[in-house]
C-alpha cells in the first residue's frame, strides 16, 4: 500500500503477510523481551523465559514460531512434541547455554555423588541434552522458589550461571555448588558503569537482572527477571529507572509505561543472538516451515521431567 507520501511502507506489507501466514498455518508467534522492537510488536506474546514456557505448554496452536534463541525453541519442542517449532534463524544461540555439555554435567554429577544425594538445578538457558541430565530447571523468575523446593538434606548443584547460583545462595542460605558459566552480556556490567548511571539519574532505582555479578546486584534496588522489571516499573511510584540488563528491555518497559523513563546501565549490553531474527526471517520461516527445532524423543522424555517439575513449583 502506498501512503500519501508515495513512500512504500515495506514493513507494513511484511507485517500483513506474517499475520496472514500465522492465521493460515494455525501458528502462534512468541517473542522474548530482548527481541527487536518490530518483532515484539507483532508477537502474540512477549515475555520472559518462564512466561514463554508456560504459554508454550498451554497453546493449542499447531505451529510455534519462536523468536528467541535456540534453547528456548528446544524447550518449546520438549513441552510440545506434536507441534512444529520454528526458530526463524537457526544459529541464534546462547553463549552461556554452550558453556556446559551433557558430558561435562555427567562427569560433575559422578564426582559429586560419592556419599551424598545431589540435585541438579539447570537454568533454562541450557541445551536439551543438559536438561536431560537435570533434576529440575529454573528461570531467573523462579530460581529462589526452585532452590527452596529441594530437600535440605540434599546437595544442590546449579548450572551453568555462576551469578544466578550466587544470587540463589544469598537468598536461600543453601550450600549450592555451581558451574562457572556466565552470560557475557550481563557479566561485563561494571560497578563503575552503574555508579556513573546512578550519579546521572540519582532519583532512579536501579533494576538488575540476576545474571549480573554479585557486586552489581549489591548496588541494585531490585533484582528481577525481564518481565519482573516490567511489573515492578508499572507499580512503582518512581518516574525513571536504570536498567541493568540487555538493552532490548527498554522497548517493552517503555511500551508498558509510556509516562516513565528508562536508562540503560550500559548501552553496550547487547545480545547479538537475540537480534538475529527480523520480520523477513519470520515470513520466510512461515512460508518454508523451516528452520525447525525438534528435540529427539529419548532426550526429550528425560528433559521434560526437569521442565515439568519447574512448572509445577507453586507461585511460578
Ligand atoms: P529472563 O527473560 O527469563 O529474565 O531471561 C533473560 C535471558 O537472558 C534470556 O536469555
Ligand atoms: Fe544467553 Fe545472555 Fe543472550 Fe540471554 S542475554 S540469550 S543469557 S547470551
Amino acid at each position: 500500500m502506498k501512503p500519501a507520501t508515495g513512500i512504500i511502507d515495506e514493513s507494513k506489507d511484511l507485517r500483513d503477510k506474517i499475520k496472514t501466514m500465522l492465521h493460515d498455518r494455525k501458528a502462534i508467534l512468541l517473542a522474548h523481551n530482548y527481541q527487536r522492537p518490530e518483532v515484539q510488536d507483532i508477537a502474540d506474546l512477549c515475555g520472559d523465559s518462564l512466561e514463554l514456557s508456560i504459554k508454550t505448554s498451554q497453546t493449542d496452536a499447531e505451529v510455534i514460531v519462536f523468536c528467541g534463541v535456540h534453547f528456548m525453541a528446544e524447550t518449546a519442542s520438549i513441552l510440545c512434541p506434536d507441534k512444529k517449532v520454528l526458530l526463524p534463524v537457526f544459529d541464534a544461540g546462547c553463549p552461556m547455554a554452550d558453556m556446559i555439555t551433557a558430558e561435562e554435567l555427567r562427569k560433575k554429577k559422578a564426582a559429586l555423588s560419592t556419599g551424598q544425594n545431589v540435585v541438579v538445578i539447570s537454568y533454562v538457558n541450557t541445551t536439551a541434552d543438559v536438561k536431560a541430565e537435570t533434576d529440575i530447571c529454573c528461570t531467573s523468575a523462579n530460581v529462589i522458589q526452585v532452590a527452596k523446593s529441594v530437600d535440605p538434606s540434599h546437595q544442590i548443584f546449579m548450572t551453568p550461571d555462576k551469578n544466578l547460583a550466587q544470587y540463589a545462595i544469598k537468598h536461600t542460605g543453601r550450600n549450592i555448588i555451581y558451574w562457572e558459566g556466565f552470560c557475557p552480556v550481563h557479566n561485563n556490567l561494571t560497578v563503575e558503569q552503574v555508579r556513573k548511571a546512578k550519579s546521572i539519574h540519582p532519583e532512579a532505582p536501579f533494576l538488575a537482572h540476576p545474571e549480573c555479578p554479585p557486586e552489581i546486584l549489591e548496588l541494585a534496588d531490585e533484582v528481577k527477571s525481564t518481565s519482573g522489571m516490567i511489573a515492578y516499573a508499572g507499580s512503582s511510584e518512581s518516574r525513571e529507572f536504570i536498567i541493568g540488563t540487555e538493552i532490548g528491555m527498554l522497548h517493552p518497559l517503555s511500551k508498558a509505561n509510556p509516562d516513565k523513563l528508562f536508562f540503560p546501565a550500559d548501552p553496550g549490553m547487547i545480545c547479538n543472538d537475540m537480534k538475529k531474527i527480523g520480520l523477513g526471517e519470520i515470513l520466510t520461516a512461515l512460508q518454508t516451515m523451516q528452520p525447525e527445532v525438534k528435540v529427539p524423543r529419548e532426550i526429550r522424555e528425560k528433559a521434560k521431567g526437569a521442565v515439568d517439575r519447574m512448572l509445577a513449583i507453586p507461585s511460578t
